[in-house]
């Protein structure tokens, strides 16, 4: 079975695509691609009823069976003339559109079930730009830190060199991670960000700089085991990127609730405008109050464990 990770960006979204480094954290659920010998490139994704098989002309008007479509069809490409065919069935464990990294665990556990069914060996770093090309076609151009997270899954630090570090958090943590039921397309919120930079660059720099030195700060700080701190700075995150309008008032009640509850910090994650917020809590005792607190709000509530 071919596996791609969801993830949660903690730290460092939109920031992330002008340069900067990101803190992102690979979730226990993801997406699951099983190959088979066929006489055709096909693709079936079974929670959403979704067949294409290669080459056949799509009459939908459904636009995410044509973004999969184009993009299964340029991996496919990607590979260059082949003498064998395969037959994909991929199980989705994550919501669309909600910051939860679904098209990218999706390219990646794609990629790798075609290389195992093909017989290439590609290491991670190949089977992440592959991975990359297919999330082009959903999100323009990604800054690359969904593929990585979906690739390596556990806690990372995306360099501005586009390399993954592992980060090691001193003191294991829970993310209670929570839908606002709102849901946005990334392209949408990183060109609103990109049209406000280009409308006031100096404001606009100032906030990416800020979150820039937030992310490093909380990279020191999970390396401490200072999870008051981390707390503290997913906070101001969230506030500095409610400055770039990426936060519905949903997801503000949302993140207040939590903190309410005994959560350490809460933010959006992702590319916001909807989607989901998470918030940090020391132990699963706190963590299970906040989940708590937070179902009142949310249908789709989790807690993820973290380190330890
Ligand atoms: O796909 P999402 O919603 O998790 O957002 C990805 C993070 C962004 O920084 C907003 C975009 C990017 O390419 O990094």
């Amino acid at each position: 079975m071919a596996y791609g990770f969801g993830k949660v960006i903690l730290l460092g979204e939109h920031a992330v695509v002008y340069g900067k480094g990101a803190l992102v954290c690979g979730l226990s659920r993801g997406v699951r691609a099983e190959p088979s010998h066929a006489s055709n490139f096909s693709l079936h994704i079974q929670p959403w009823q979704l067949r294409i098989e290669h080459g056949t002309s799509i009459a939908t008007k459904d636009s995410r069976e044509h973004s999969v479509a184009e993009a299964f069809c340029k991996l496919i490409e990607s590979y260059g003339p082949t003498r064998a065919s395969v037959a994909i069935t991929v199980t989705v464990d994550l919501e669309p559109s909600a910051g939860l990294g679904c098209s990218a665990a999706l390219g990646v556990a794609l990629v790798r079930a075609i290389n195992k069914q093909l017989g290439i060996q590609e290491n991670s770093h190949a089977i992440e730009a592959r991975a990359l090309e297919w999330e082009k076609v959903f999100h323009g151009n990604p800054s690359g830190v969904d593929t990585a997270a979906a690739t390596y899954g556990g806690l990372l630090y995306f360099s501005p060199e586009r390399n993954v570090e592992t980060v090691s958090a001193t003191s294991p943590f829970f993310l209670v991670i929570a839908h606002s039921g709102q849901s946005s397309l990334t392209k949408d919120m990183v060109s609103s960000v990109k049209h406000q930079h280009e409308k006031d660059p100096r404001r606009v720099g100032v906030v990416i700089d800020g979150i820039e030195s937030l992310v490093l700060n909380a990279k020191s700080a999970l390396e401490q085991g200072d999870l008051e701190k981390v707390g503290t700075y997913l906070s101001l995150n969230h506030a500095l990127l409610s400055s770039l309008l990426l936060c519905t008032p949903k997801l503000d009640e949302m993140c207040e609730r939590a903190k309410t509850a005994g959560a350490l910090g809460a933010k959006v994650t992702g590319a916001g405008g909807g989607g989901c917020m998470l918030a940090l809590c020391r132990a699963q005792g706190e963590a299970n109050a906040v989940k708590q607190a937070l179902s009142e709000l949310s249908a789709l509530c989790v807690i993820e464990s973290v380190g330890g």
